[in-house]
């Protein structure tokens, strides 16, 4: 290997996020045309007719550069959260988010505190810079073990990823539980919660995570445009923090990282209430359905506070399904062979997963 002494150490030894397969990659491998994709978390409804509008509009000038503060975007997302415009942090993709906390924060030597399982950025990220993932075991209810985390934390720690509700298990941490942890940090340390499917959650004492950026220089909240405003396809996604971490993270980020039609197409989806309101209901009755099915079926699962489930449909599942034409995300990469994790599609996509899963499991 004639890169092997040049490529950095802990680079080489990452292994890639592995996403959730296209439909493309099955009609090529398998040739299985017209595949049902529950496998991203993605919007089933599509993206908001105002921000395909906007990126319309838009597509003329892509000649020219974007505007590197995101200004509109900044100042419409500001009024809407009740920040100011220089607490907001753009990224392509919260996923960049994550990237610029870990190069702005860690060095070799540093730990970082994440659930496991939960979002596979999260060691990528950190292991990238040569620092080392603490990753403190979910509860057995699937649910973060906040009080675990809060001792797992010492002088080498610099961040701790919360990630509510979490990937891949769909469950959420409620108030009480998470104040007292916030309480428990100490201050230097960085916390970023990972709120990328808090516009799914209906538990009524889901955390204000904003009032903690208020009160706690070093607390961030990760938010994106891909999930409940369905533009997953053009990457946008921010941090909300105060305004020092906010001004050391924008020295990290590129210029232009945020494209043109991404900063327009969010604007546009951000304005457009009916629908966000439409994306939470297909996906409340999806959820309903997908549990009742589920349970029906004897397949274990758990109370989900996002626009996915966790259920225990057995180790071959995720192959089967694949065969049956509905490609689903495997878990056995977070060391649980006998789950999957199931999106919520359109009610004919949740049925046609549904139908397979009966076929499967020889259930007529
Ligand atoms: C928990 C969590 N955080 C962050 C992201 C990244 O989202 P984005 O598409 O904004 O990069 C995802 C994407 O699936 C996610 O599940």
């Amino acid at each position: 290997m004639a890169l092997e002494k040049t490529v950095n150490e802990h680079i080489a030894a990452l292994q890639p996020y592995e996403p959730g397969k296209p439909v493309e990659q099955l009609a090529r491998e398998l040739g299985i045309e017209g595949a049902v994709k529950l496998a991203s978390n993605e919007s089933p409804i599509g993206p908001s007719k105002r921000a395909v509008e906007a990126i319309r509009r838009e597509v003329g000038n892509i000649h020219r550069y974007p505007d590197g503060a995101s200004f509109e975007l900044r100042v419409a997302l500001a009024e809407r959260l009740s920040l100011g415009g220089e607490q907001l942090v753009f990224g392509a993709g919260a996923d960049e988010i994550l990237e610029l906390l870990a190069k702005s924060l860690l060095s070799p030597g540093d730990e970082v505190v994440h659930a496991w399982p939960s979002f596979a950025m999260y060691p990528i990220v950190v292991q990238g810079m040569g620092a080392t993932p603490v990753q403190v075991p979910l509860t057995d209810d699937l649910v973060h073990d906040l009080p675990a985390m809060a001792k797992a934390v010492n002088d080498r720690t610099k961040l701790v990823f919360v990630c509510n509700p979490n990937n891949p298990t769909g469950t959420s941490v409620g108030r009480d539980a998470f104040d007292a942890f916030m309480e428990a940090i100490p201050a230097g340390v960085v916390v970023a919660i990972d709120e990328a499917y808090v516009d799914f959650a209906r538990r009524e004492d889901f955390p204000d995570s904003l009032a903690w950026v208020a009160r706690r220089p070093g607390t961030i909240v990760l938010r994106t445009f891909s999930k409940i405003f369905g533009l997953a396809g053009v990457r946008v996604g921010y941090g909300a923090t105060d305004p020092e971490l906010a001004d050391y993270l924008q020295r990290a980020r590129h210029p232009f990282n945020v494209n043109r039609l991404a900063e327009v197409a969010a604007l546009a989806a951000l304005d457009d209430d009916e629908h966000a309101d439409r994306a939470r209901s297909v996906n409340a009755e999806g959820l309903e359905y997908l549990t009742r099915e589920l349970v029906d079926l004897g397949v274990e699962v758990w109370p989900s506070d996002a626009n996915f489930l966790l259920a225990r449909t057995g180790p071959d599942a995720y192959d089967r399904l694949l065969c049956e034409g509905v490609i689903v995300r495997s878990t056995a990469g977070f060391g649980m062979p006998d789950c999957i994790r199931v999106s919520v599609g359109l009610p004919k996509e949740n049925q046609h997963f549904i139908d397979a899963l009966k076929r499967i499991r020889g259930v007529r």
